[in-house]
């Protein structure tokens, strides 16, 4: 047996990886054309519409409403069900803080699922989490597998909830043949950098009830009613400027003509990287959920076996990129907000009661599965610019550590 690099070995790979290049010459043509155009706002602006048509016929929605990122996305989604102060609104424990802020800014409390063996929420968890307060659930989409969305859209119906679908890391990614985004109410997207398509920042909200319409289009924009055109102004509810600008908007709009490729070369990678390390004692590779087409927004390797920081260092030691428990804690612990109350003033609201609010805590084991998930979670980058290669290296460096580093 080889050596470990971190114990003075040769390193499987000393070779940089390929950077990722989302951006080419038709994304600068097209911003130069938007400066040029001497208008870079977007409403109404040619760019962020053509965007937010295209965004919508990748999904086969009804409407695409383009915003500045993936937490406004979700707060407009939030705003347009218009919760009660204090509803409940149920969420994934493994999640980006832009999940949880808009829930806690419309004045609703977040609950939180556990989860399962695919880091996603467990349906059952969920349902427990009812109460007669519960207005919607939040699915997120963990690092591009799919959530099981026919148990969500089934407790969702029969409880009469919104389901909302935070698809910020899974682009363009299907579960039994189906767009994820369009199979709850509401989907919402991040753009930002590290996205399957992305326009540095940014954020889209998709729906196919349009009912709803009215309450997405203007909660971007200060509730205002722009339809009557000049005159008085009728800024109908509370709600802030998320608009994007034409700029983001002629990014978008070659996005969306490369992102298939993107997720498609992702979903390739990564289920190689699977499929070279399965068979690991102590090791899990990526889980899909069953029915779903992983698209790898991050590779999640389960290491049951060993001290997943130690593994991850033995990893970059090895020359591969890898860190060691993503957000490290259930998000209610990673959020003041959350664990401490620091929402608005010193009130706690609607955490610590109030109108509507009621006293709720935010704990250590109250969701033992997402810690131990956390625990035991090394996490790997893929991206579609990488080779086969690339793969087979990060492979065989698994294969190197897990065997030369010892088992707790
Ligand atoms: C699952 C998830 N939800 C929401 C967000 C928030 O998106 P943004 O950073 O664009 O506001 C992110 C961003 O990383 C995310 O990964």
């Amino acid at each position: 047996m080889s050596m470990l690099a971190i114990d003075g070995g040769t390193p499987v790979r000393t070779a940089p990886f390929p950077e990722r290049a989302p951006f080419d010459e038709r994304e600068v043509a097209l911003v130069s054309q938007a400066i040029r155009s001497q208008n870079l706002f977007g409403l109404g602006g040619p760019m962020v519409t053509e965007f937010e048509r295209r965004f919508a016929a990748l999904y086969g929605a009804d409407l695409a409403v383009a915003s500045t990122s993936g937490t406004a996305a979700i707060h407009i989604a939030i705003g347009a069900i218009n919760p009660e102060p204090g509803d409940e609104i149920i969420t994934a424990p493994i999640t980006d803080g832009g999940t949880i802020v808009p829930i806690l800014y419309q004045n609703a409390i977040p609950v939180f699922a556990d989860i399962d063996r695919t880091y996603n929420m467990d349906p059952a968890s969920v349902e427990r989490q009812i109460t007669p307060r519960t207005k919607a659930i939040l699915v997120v989409h963990l690092f591009g597998n799919p959530c099981d969305m026919d148990a969500m859209v089934d407790i969702a119906r029969r409880h009469g909830l919104w389901l909302i679908e935070d698809c910020s890391q899974a682009h363009q990614t299907t579960y039994k043949g189906r767009l994820l985004g369009t199979l709850g109410d509401v989907g919402c997207f991040s753009l930002q950098q590290s996205k399957h398509m992305t326009t540095g920042d940014g954020g889209v909200t998709i729906t196919n009830n349009l009912a709803l319409a009215n309450r997405l289009i203007n909660f971007r924009d200060k509730g205002w009613n722009r339809q009557p055109g000049w005159g008085p102004r009728t800024y109908e509810f509370l709600a802030p400027n998320y608009r994007m600008t034409e700029l983001q908007g002629a990014v978008g709009i070659v996005q969306t003509e490369k992102v298939r490729a993107v997720v498609a070369r992702r979903n390739e990678l990564g289920d190689l990287l699977t499929a070279e390390i399965s068979g690991i004692e102590g090791l899990e590779a990526a889980p899909t959920t069953e029915g779903g087409k992983h698209t790898y927004w991050l590779y999640p390797l389960r290491v049951a076996g060993w001290d997943a920081e130690a593994f991850a260092r033995a990893l970059n030691a090895e020359g591969i990129p890898a860190g060691a428990h993503y957000i490290g804690a259930p998000i209610f612990l990673c959020m003041a907000a959350l664990w401490d109350k620091q929402t608005f003033g010193t009130s706690g609201y609607p955490l610590r009661g109030g109108p509507g609010g009621r006293s709720v805590e935010y704990t250590r084991g109250q969701c033992p599965q997402t810690e131990r998930g956390l625990k035991e979670l090394v996490t790997l980058f893929i991206h579609e610019q990488m080779t086969e290669e690339d793969i087979l290296d990060m492979a065989k460096a698994i294969h190197k550590v897990a065997l030369g580093l010892a088992r707790k």
